[in-house]
């Protein structure tokens, strides 16, 4: 007798044929009672959940991070105490191209991780880049548009590209990045990632600093060259995921170093650039990095859709000891991201498997599409029949004083604060002659495109030149623009 179990409907009623349809004889018609072949094709029209609308290629995997330092001085996170083991999973993306976009194209690297902490799940939803393109989520939505596709052609465009770039200045730091060899990373376990913005941590004494995550990747950079990344699409779309999932089934564990740079809170009013601002970093001459441990990764998803698909990382999700900071770029992703995960896989996206916690959960939040872990009574609070009760002392030491009046306008210039002097340093200083000959050559091929316009590419050479004369003649001269 077969060992095989029988072929069931989702209801597990045993399935009666996996290969034919009921039909009135053996070349009739079908019939609408045939309940298992509509089951079938009503699920299949339903397998795709709307793809994210950034970031919407990706992989990741399972891990731990590991803390070796005594950071306690600085915040009183639960996972970040000396000697805890904190299971993660991180989720590596490119950002503007769609579901089967290749990874290997110029672009920014996501890298999202999830910490399963004692006290909740923790979010640090970052990129490999320690900056942004703009300061101001009121330009979100016009960046992405910009980068994706026209509304006419529905193709990416070059020229509409630099025309946001060329038009916003703030954007300079992070373009620098992009168009070095870094824009097209060899594979996710060669990128280091970024938290990006500056967090607020508060130890148990109620004392405040401000924070930057590095994780450094302990494989040391790798990147491709423009040609070669062009090189790698031709042959192999998925060339990422299949590098991390082989690496990780092999045996060969990527890991980080964590490092965070430590501002104390005073040092904030009068640093000499603003330290909310995410176009810029803080220069490791006035805070170092300070190494607290490291996390690897170690299992690949057993399933990529329940797994990758459908984690949802929201930089909202702060466990007590870490707090936001005024950053605006945080300010509005803190809304934007759970309401994305609403709208992509529903209301009760908190209770998959993936992005819910190993920590129980007391909500009074109840109820909704697809809800399959429901609360006993009570169902409110306040209440005298011994329900969950918030305990603020968790959250004390969050508390800092603002004031000011109701404006819309720019952030307040620190001394130093100018959009061209940290990309400056970055060319000046930091890059390699060979750096800055691939700096060169990628901006100019990707100012190139045929849809770039003459006019478009004295702005492009403008913009450089903005950063460093020596740049702005390389691109001029490779452009064929008068300098
Ligand atoms: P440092 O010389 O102390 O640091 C330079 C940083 O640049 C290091 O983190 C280095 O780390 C990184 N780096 C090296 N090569 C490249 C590259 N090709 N592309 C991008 N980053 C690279 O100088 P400062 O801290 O004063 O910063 C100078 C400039 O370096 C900044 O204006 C910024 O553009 C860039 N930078 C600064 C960072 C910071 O947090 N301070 C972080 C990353 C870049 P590694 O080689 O391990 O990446
Ligand atoms: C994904 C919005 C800035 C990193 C997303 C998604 C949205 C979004 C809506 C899709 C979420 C989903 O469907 O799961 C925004 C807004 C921003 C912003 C409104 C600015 C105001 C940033 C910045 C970073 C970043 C500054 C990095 C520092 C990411 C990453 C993902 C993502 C890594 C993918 C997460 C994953 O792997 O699931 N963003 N974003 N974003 N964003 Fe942002």
């Amino acid at each position: 007798m077969s060992t095989r179990p029988i072929t069931t409907t989702d209801a597990g009623i045993p399935a009666p044929s996996d290969e034919h349809s009921q039909s009135v004889g053996p070349n009739g018609p079908l019939l609408l009672q045939d309940h298992y072949l509509i089951q079938k094709m009503a699920h299949f029209n339903r397998e795709r959940v709307p793809e994210r609308v950034v970031h919407a290629k990706g992989g990741g995997a399972h891990g731990i991070l590991q803390i070796t330092e005594d950071v306690s001085q600085f915040t009183k996170a639960g996972l970040f105490q000396k000697g805890k083991e904190t299971p993660l999973f991180l989720r590596f993306s490119s950002v503007a191209g769609e579901l089967g976009s290749p990874d290997t194209q110029r672009d920014p690297r996501g890298f999202a991780i999830k910490f399963y902490t004692e006290e909740g799940n923790y979010d640090i939803v970052g990129n490999n880049t320690p900056i942004f393109f703009i300061r101001d989520p009121q330009k979100f939505s016009d960046f992405i548009h910009s980068q994706k596709r026209r509304a006419d052609t529905n193709l990416r465009d070059h020229n509409m590209q630099w025309d946001f770039w060329t038009l916003s200045p703030e954007t300079a730091h992070q373009v620098t990045f992009l168009m070095t060899d870094r824009g097209t990373p060899a594979s996710w376990r060669h990128v280091h990632g970024f938290g990006s913005h500056t967090f607020l941590w508060y130890n148990a004494a109620g004392e405040k600093f401000w924070i930057k995550y590095h994780f450094k990747t302990d494989q040391g950079i790798k990147n491709f060259t423009d040609a070669e990344a062009g090189a790698v699409i031709a042959q192999d779309a998925d060339y990422h995921i299949r590098d991390l999932h082989t690496a990780i089934k092999n045996g060969d564990h990527p890991s980080w170093t964590v490092n965070v740079q430590v501002m104390p809170f005073e040092d904030a009013a009068d640093y000499r650039f603003n330290p909310f601002d995410l176009t810029k970093v803080w220069p490791h001459s006035d805070y170092p990095e300070i190494t607290i441990g490291k996390f690897v990764l170690n299992r690949n998803p057993d399933n990529y859709f329940a797994e990758v698909e459908q984690s949802s990382f929201e930089p909202a999700n702060l466990v007590p000891g870490i707090g936001p900071s005024p950053d605006k770029m945080l300010q509005g992703r803190l809304f934007s991201y759970p309401d994305a995960h609403r709208y992509r896989i529903g209301a009760n996206y908190l209770q998959l498997p993936i992005n819910r916690p190993l920590s129980p959960v007391h909500s009074y939040n109840k109820d909704g599409q697809m809800a399959f872990v429901n609360p006993s009574d009570p169902v409110y609070a306040p209440n005298t029949v011994g329900g969950p009760a918030a305990d603020p002392a968790l959250f004390e030491g969050e508390n800092y004083q603002v004031s000011g009046e109701i404006i819309r306008s720019a952030y307040t210039l620190h001394r130093e604060d100018d959009d061209y002097v940290q990309p400056r340093a970055l060319w000046e200083n930091v890059l390699s002659d060979t750096d800055r000959s691939h700096l060169v050559s990628n901006v100019v091929g990707h100012a190139s495109a045929p849809e770039v316009t003459a006019e478009m590419k004295k702005r492009v050479v403008e913009y450089w030149t903005n950063i460093h004369k020596d740049l702005g003649q390389g691109v001029a001269q490779g452009l064929g623009v008068a300098g």
